[in-house]
């Protein structure tokens, strides 16, 4: 008989793995006639390519400088995503984080269990709260830490062990502002907007947090998924990723994220989608599962201060293109449906 479905969130993917239990129940979510017959994690797709560098540098001519502008524009609205290169953070770092995330994860249960988030909360270690009805659980394991504001951090969640994690944590976290700084900007001059502007919508004290997702081998990735459909309810969302599985939907159609090791996905999320009165899309997105290897990524959330209330840019709204969303609220209104059907992220359709 299959357990409820709080007695598996309270165990860990890894571990049902370790003692080689088959996803069950709650875990399936698709059925052999969801599944398309081509689907295939390897064939990777023309995600677009934006260069930071070159969108931010006094050494690009200005009209190469226009140019990825333009190809950041078209990128967003209509994928709402790409892969960030000329970031400016060394291969070096990037290779540590998910170095100090894999050392995490592959240590014994009773280390991990010390940074264990309780049901109802989202930081710690652990599996999201329990899913609204009818949506399936993720075979995935996960350490939630919010990282900035430095005061909001709740040390007590932050691994000791690796002895490098807090440190390269916070290197990171560090980097992590300058690449938001860099993209926030770069949107806002695609859109012909005063470069300052989105910065001022997420405030001083924007918030990052860092989730960091475990995806164990699966035997059954017909049937199973890493991470079911939703969209990010932060402003937008950076990702690095060590393997492919990251899929991203687009004109009804799934494409796989190809795996650079150099390279940060950065994907917009519902807020950005409210602040640019919907010409930015906040695109569904999934994790496949991978019955030969595991996975790891470290996704870092990009919000509004606490309390901060958002809007359309002013000049943004027009006759040809009238206020989408007024509020958080509205925009979350609109998409409820989605919500409904677990395309949405869970975070938004509670704000
Ligand atoms: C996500 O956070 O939605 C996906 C991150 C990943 O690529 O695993
Ligand atoms: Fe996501």
């Amino acid at each position: 008989s299959v357990p409820p479905v709080e007695v598996l969130l309270s165990k860990r993917v890894q571990e049902m793995v370790l003692h080689g239990e088959e996803p069950l129940g709650p875990y399936i979510c698709r059925r052999g006639e969801d599944v398309d017959e081509k689907e295939d994690i390897k064939d990777t797709s023309p995600i677009p390519i934006i260069d930071l560098n070159r969108l931010s540098s006094s050494t690009t001519s200005d009209k190469e400088r226009e140019e990825e502008l333009e190809k950041l524009r078209s990128a967003l609205s209509t994928w709402g995503c790409f892969q960030g290169i000329g970031h400016g953070i060394s291969a070096s770092l990037l290779d540590k984080i998910q170095q100090v995330s894999r050392e995490f994860f592959k240590q014994p249960m009773e280390e991990k269990n010390k940074y264990a988030k309780s049901v109802v909360e989202f930081e710690g270690y652990g599996a999201d709260p329990v899913p609204e009805q009818g949506q399936s659980l993720d075979w995935s394991d996960r350490l939630f830490l919010q990282v900035f504001p430095e005061d909001r951090r709740k040390y007590n969640f932050w691994p000791q062990l690796p002895i490098s994690f807090r440190e390269v944590l916070e290197h990171y976290t560090e980097k992590m502002k300058m690449v938001a700084e860099i993209t926030s900007k770069a949107m806002a001059r695609s859109l012909k907007l005063e470069e300052n502007c989105f910065l001022e919508q997420f405030g001083k004290q924007a918030q990052l947090h860092a989730r960091f997702n475990y995806y164990s081998p699966c035997q059954r990735p017909d049937l199973v998924l890493g991470l079911k459909p939703h969209a990010d309810g932060s402003g937008y969302t950076i990702i690095l990723q060590d393997e492919v599985g990251l899929q991203v939907l687009k004109d009804g159609k799934w494409y796989t994220i190809p795996k650079d090791p150099t390279a940060l996905l950065v994907l917009m999320a519902d807020q950005m989608e409210i602040m640019s009165n919907g010409i930015f899309k906040s695109p569904v997105h999934r994790v496949l599962s991978n019955s030969e290897r595991d996975r790891i990524s470290i996704a870092m959330f990009y919000t509004p201060e606490v309390g901060k209330e958002i809007g359309p840019e002013d000049s943004l709204v027009n006759e040809d293109r009238p206020k989408m969303y007024k509020t958080v609220k509205d925009y979350a209104d609109t998409h409820m449906e989605f919500y409904r059907r677990g395309e949405r992220s869970i975070h938004t359709a509670q704000i």
